[in-house]
């Protein structure tokens, strides 16, 4: 078992890696809880979860709306939870970041914990203290900064995940080593099979190094107003391609920092042969690294982008591999480089 502590201008949370699912009262310090979680998770994991109130939501982005928060602010208050209750969110992203701002609200604020299902919500969704919900279309547009009070790793409950569940992790892993740790991209190249199987030490030493790239850029940047922005590598593409051609996010992420990086390359600061290192390293764990893209549509999605200041979008570059930096960039510089960008070397 190893541990994590992030600071936060709220309090510390404390992240616990290879703890079972069962020591969840004891991090709730014995008090009254209710559980978030979705069908799916209950299905295969409910038999663990602590005895007290579950409340279930649907699967999917569709649920992460005010209409759920709200179903969720009803049974917080049928339960008659107060500021000495716990809430704690099991599953995926949608649950922790449903989870996150339900308790985050009630009563200007309920303490939380997050179980994390998912290797994406293990590595990247359940850590940081972004809670929030869709709005209208857009993803997580209405939300808080608050950092959960503890964040339980349990890598028995990735067993049931399906393998493009486990695909979507590896990709927001694979951004960690490559924007702030070169050594967790050797260990990656090394221990594939591993990994792949989900043998619980390597998953165990690969969370909590990406988590460290994580933890170390959040605790200097808690509400994203520089440095923050470095963990969006690969997604300034990546959204906008996972919006154009209805990819999954970790595919689309994948294409997305093949491109970033290539654009890293034409700034100088990466070699053609990192580029190959990286793309050799997405397809071994079967992620793509192209596709057909429209550049029109592409450029229009990286455009409408809410990170986006007047003309300049804010890319995150490779400094090298295991380092990055952010430059502005014109979106029309994009747009001539993106052929460039989208070649095969
Ligand atoms: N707050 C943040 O900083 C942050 C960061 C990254 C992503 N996110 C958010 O996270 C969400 C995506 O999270 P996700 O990829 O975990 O998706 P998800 O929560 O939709 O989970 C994916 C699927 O796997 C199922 N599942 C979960 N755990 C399982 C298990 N152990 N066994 C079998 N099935 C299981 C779920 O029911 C779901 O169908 C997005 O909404 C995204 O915006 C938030
Ligand atoms: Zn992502």
């Amino acid at each position: 078992m190893r541990s994590i502590e992030l600071q936060g201008a709220g309090g510390t949370s404390l992240i616990a890696l290879g703890l079972p699912i069962s020591s969840v009262p004891d991090l709730c310090q014995g008090k009254k809880i209710a559980v978030i979680t979705d069908g799916n998770v209950y299905g295969f994991h409910g038999d663990r979860f602590p005895e007290c109130s579950t409340i279930k939501i649907g699967t999917g982005e569709k649920e992460k709306t005010l209409d759920t928060v709200h179903r969720i602010y009803e049974t917080f208050l049928s339960l008659e939870l107060d500021r000495s209750s716990f809430v704690v969110g099991i599953g995926g992203g949608i649950v922790c970041d449903i989870a996150g701002f339900a308790a985050s609200t009630y009563l200007r604020g309920l303490p939380f914990g997050f179980v994390p299902t998912t290797l994406l919500s293990q590595v990247d969704a359940s850590v940081g203290g972004k809670n929030g919900v869709n709005f209208q279309g857009y993803k997580n547009l209405i939300g808080t900064f608050n950092q959960p009070q503890f964040v339980l790793c349990d890598f028995r409950l990735l067993r049931t995940l399906p393998k493009a569940e486990v695909k979507n992790g590896l990709a927001e892993v694979i951004k960690h080593a490559l924007i702030g740790d070169r050594d967790l991209l050797s260990l990656l190249e090394k221990e594939r099979e591993n990994i792949l199987s989900l043998q619980e030490d390597t998953i165990e030493e690969i969370v909590h190094s990406s988590l460290e790239v994580k933890v170390d850029i959040v605790s200097r940047d808690e509400k994203e107003g520089g440095e923050r922005r470095k963990l969006n590598f690969g997604h300034t593409f990546g959204h906008a391609i996972e919006k154009t051609m209805g990819l999954s996010h970790g595919e689309a992420v994948s294409i997305g920092m093949v491109m970033e990086a290539r654009l890293s390359m034409s700034k100088g600061l990466l070699t053609v042969h990192d580029v190959h290192r990286i793309k050799d390293m997405l397809k071994e764990y079967g992620l793509p690294t192209a596709a057909a893209l429209d550049r029109e549509s592409v450029i229009d999605a990286v455009g409408k982008d809410k990170k986006r200041e007047n003309q300049d979008i804010h890319c995150v570059l490779l400094d090298g591999i295991g380092a990055s930096r952010i430059e502005r960039v014109k979106l029309q510089e994009l747009a001539e480089a993106f052929d460039d960008l989208c070649e095969h070397c």
